[in-house]
């Protein structure tokens, strides 16, 4: 009875445990997922976690925060969606589709990183030193601090750590190690949390930073169990299609800073080149006089984005009319179809109606309903939108337009890149309409209201 309690089944999808073979996961529903493991929690594994006691506790007020500044790496869009550059000691997951340019991004910032002084052990289970050195001599890695070995086995990465002390650890990825004194495969649930343990438990006790490359799901989660995004500190999603050059990076949990802010890169033939101004390359090639085509202002975080909505309507030969959003939520586009027909007195339902967000950018801010429903009432009527004109705002069930955060902020962006017209919800158009006089400011109170407008 006591040996056969050290093997457990576990859903290879999602972690949940079970002490018999099941079919289907009773808790993510994935069938043929649960496979036979041998228990971690129960072997003498953990021991070592739980038995060396030399902690104590401390009054917090008496630790300093400031102990481990931040390493800052040069790449400002990184810096900033880590929160003002990396926290020694925490572990950030990274990921993304394959070939999007996690491998490329992360030996760019272990290149910015050495050059301002910090060793870097860089450990790929995927490809060889040569493969790397290729890569690096295409982009201009000139740092001798980047120690680069090829390694799957976690025992072999903790005695390099040991051996080479560096202050920043990367995995890619983190699927691939394995460790020897699991019998279950690399890559199954038991592996990557036994070994994304020990790695996070040696960062935090040396004070060593390390990011893993974490490899998605055809649904677009990192693969493994859901647990893993507790386990570390910072999770960073590197979002962008192979059609499209740029890149979006995008935190769903940082401990250490806003999961708000997003960082724009632009993949080229030397690498990931920064985009300080998404607004222009968004909007770069803007159809101006073609209906359907309306430039919506949308804050991601502390930062404004300008990016152009396009919307198609055409007469639907359906039963049941179709109905495409790309770039923002499906029920968000239907929702505002809804109400533009109910509120706004269009005739839709026979129509088809698509949506879609140029360049290939998601947004999922609710103040770009007014641009989408401008955007609407543009390619249904024929009428082609003023292409100085950008639109902000939240819309309501009833049709009302609602006001929405950091409207400065949006105006200042449409300003700058030589906007003259701004619709935006009534009850800040007063307000704003003295802060930016050169600006023809619309209040727009109901979504009826844009007809006569445009
Ligand atoms: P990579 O970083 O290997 O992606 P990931 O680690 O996320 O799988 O990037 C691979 C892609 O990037 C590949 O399609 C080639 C392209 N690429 C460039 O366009 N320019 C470059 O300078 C580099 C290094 C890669
Ligand atoms: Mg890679």
């Amino acid at each position: 009875m006591k040996n056969k309690a050290k093997f457990i089944f576990a859903c290879q999808q999602c972690g949940q445990q079970y002490s018999k073979w099941v079919g289907r996961c009773t808790d993510c529903g994935e069938w043929n997922s649960v496979v036979e493991e041998r228990d971690g929690s129960s072997t003498e594994g953990n021991k070592g976690v739980s038995g060396s006691s030399k902690t104590s506790p401390e009054p917090i007020s008496q630790i300093l925060a400031s102990d481990y500044p931040r390493y800052v790496s040069d790449l400002p869009e990184l810096d900033n969606v880590l929160g003002g550059g990396l926290v020694p000691g925490s572990v950030v997951l990274l990921g993304g589709e394959p070939g999007v340019g996690k491998s490329t991004l992360l030996l760019q910032a272990a290149d910015q990183f050495g050059r301002s002084g910090k060793t870097i052990l860089y450990v790929s289970g995927e490809e060889s030193g040569s493969q790397v050195a290729l890569r690096a001599s295409r982009l201009g890695v000139s740092t001798e601090r980047i120690l680069f070995v090829s390694e799957t086995s976690l025992e072999a990465i903790l005695g390099h750590i040991e051996k080479t002390n560096p202050e920043i650890l990367i995995l890619d990825s983190v699927q691939t190690i394995h460790s020897q004194e699991m019998e279950s495969q690399p890559g199954s649930v038991g592996q990557l949390r036994e070994c994304s343990n020990a790695i996070i438990a040696t960062c935090k006790g040396r004070h060593m930073a390390a990011f893993l490359v974490g490899h998605v799901t055809k649904e677009g989660a990192i693969a493994g169990p859901k647990v893993l995004e507790h386990m570390v500190d910072v999770v960073l999603y590197f979002e962008g299609t192979s059609s499209q050059n740029f890149r979006i990076l995008r935190s769903n949990k940082n401990r250490f800073g806003s999961t708000h802010e997003i960082g724009v890169f632009e993949m080229g033939s030397q690498g990931m080149r920064q985009v300080s101004n998404p607004s222009e390359l968004f909007l770069s090639e803007r159809p101006q006089t073609i209906p359907g085509s309306v430039i919506v202002a949308s804050v991601e975080g502390t930062r404004p984005i300008l990016v152009e909505v396009q919307a198609l309507v055409s007469h639907s030969a359906l039963a049941m009319p179709r109905r495409t959003a790309l770039g923002i939520d499906q029920n968000r586009l239907c929702l505002l179809v809804a109400i533009l027909e109910k509120r706004g007195g269009y005739r839709l339902y026979d129509q088809d109606v698509y949506l879609n967000i140029a360049g290939g950018i998601r947004i999922n801010e609710t103040a770009t309903d007014l641009g989408v429903v401008a955007a609407l009432i543009s390619s249904e009527t024929g009428k082609a939108i003023n292409p100085k004109t950008v639109f902000f705002g939240e819309v309501g069930l009833g049709g009302e337009v609602r006001s929405v955060p950091k409207a400065a902020i949006r105006l200042k962006e449409a300003q700058r890149i030589g906007l003259k017209q701004a619709y935006v919800p009534m009850k800040i158009a007063k307000e704003v309409a003295k802060e930016f006089p050169q600006m023809d400011i619309i209040g727009i109170d109901h979504v009826r209201e844009l007809n006569q407008h445009l």
